[in-house]
């Protein structure tokens, strides 16, 4: 069984509530139907009720009706949300009516019935930005405890079975924190670890990238990741984790051997982890596009429940798939891993 047959066994042995604010997207319709087919999540569908009814009867779709659609209009709990939001959110301004206005919004209701117990997890990003998507997630989820920030990660599944895991490897963050903080950049070390094992299923080897390898350049952004890689260190101990590195000593043997000789990490590495979200998100497209790999993701990481963002670019199979991963964190967070 390849990785992501076992991410979606997983997933249908324990099935998770899996919410879809933009119900009525064709690719979100697309995919929830084939994921009620296989029996791998629970669907709950925002939007119109009578548009997503037509748009799945227009598609042929036979399974959609054993999701639960949710319709803003009408849903009785919509009171309860945007006093739940009012809660939340007072603090930093909110009022009752900003709180009424803004649980119109799905992106909204889908992390409020999050927060209110009512779902496991949330995929948008069809056709919302991931500014859109995330914000409401960080406002009203929040971060796991003992974590500052969220961010983003790629299974980067490429062809040459010499680097990473057989062919596998993880980057991040190639989604979320544009330009990272020591202290954030470990954090992202250490989340990226942990994704690593829950997701991928094998021991992450983190290489701290730039383009430096072992004060070969000196540089403020160099010293940046060589204070990340420290705090990381200290952050969990049992990481192996190993940087300033150039993605050339990163990956092949020789190479690492010649400019960081008695590296455990180096040659070796199956997690890559970006200076900046500039680096990591041009670095996973052109992986990705010149070099033929699959990237499923991002898998974000460190929200207190799972809630993952698609590129507008995404086919109803990638919707798919990050539905399966957003089970398996929920699953995961459940047990508190
Ligand atoms: N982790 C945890 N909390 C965060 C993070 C983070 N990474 N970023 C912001 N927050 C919190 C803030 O502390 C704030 O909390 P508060 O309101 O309770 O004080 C709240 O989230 C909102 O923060 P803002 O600063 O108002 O939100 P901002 O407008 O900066 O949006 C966002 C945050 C959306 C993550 C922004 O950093 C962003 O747009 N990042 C880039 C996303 C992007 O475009 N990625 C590339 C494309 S992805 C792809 O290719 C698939």
């Amino acid at each position: 069984m390849d990785l992501m047959q076992s991410i979606i066994a997983r997933a249908a042995a324990e099935k998770q509530r899996i919410v879809f604010p933009e119900g009525t997207e064709e690719r979100t319709l697309l995919a929830a139907d084939r994921l009620l087919a296989d029996d791998v999540v629970r669907v709950t569908l925002i939007g119109d009720t009578k548009a997503i009814l037509q748009a799945a009867g227009a598609k042929g779709l036979k399974h959609i009706r054993k999701a639960s659609l949710l319709n803003p209009h009408d849903y009785p709990k919509m009171k309860e949300y945007s006093e739940l939001l009012y809660e939340l959110r007072k603090a930093k301004g909110m009022t009752t009516e900003k709180a009424r206005a803004l649980v119109r919004n799905p992106l909204y209701i889908g992390c409020l019935m999050i927060k209110a117990g009512d779902a496991d997890g949330e995929i948008a990003g069809a056709q919302n930005t991931t500014g859109d998507v995330l914000r409401p997630a960080l406002q009203i989820i929040r971060t796991q405890p003992g974590i500052s920030s969220v961010s983003g990660a790629y299974l980067m599944f490429t062809k040459n079975r010499n680097f990473g895991e057989n062919g596998l490897l993880v980057f991040a963050d190639c989604a979320v924190i544009p330009n990272p903080t020591a202290t954030e950049l470990a954090e992202i070390a250490v989340l990226t670890a942990r994704t690593t094992r829950s997701i991928a299923h094998f021991e992450p080897r983190v290489a701290m990238l730039s383009f430096s390898t072992k004060g070969s350049a000196s540089h403020a952004m160099v010293d940046k990741v060589v204070e990340a890689t420290n705090i990381a260190r200290n952050l969990d101990p049992t990481l192996q984790i190993d940087g300033e590195l150039q993605t050339d000593a990163a990956l092949v043997p020789s190479i690492g051997n010649r400019k960081a000789p008695g590296s455990m990490i180096a040659g070796r590495a199956n997690v890559l982890v970006f200076p900046s979200l500039e680096v990591g998100n041009i670095a996973y497209k052109l992986v990705e596009r010149l070099g033929n790999a699959e990237a499923v993701g991002p898998i974000l990481q460190g929200m207190g429940a799972p809630v993952n963002d698609l590129s507008r670019g995404c086919s109803s199979e990638d919707i798919y798939k990050m539905a399966a991963i957003s089970a398996n964190q929920a699953i995961g967070i459940k047990a508190g891993k």
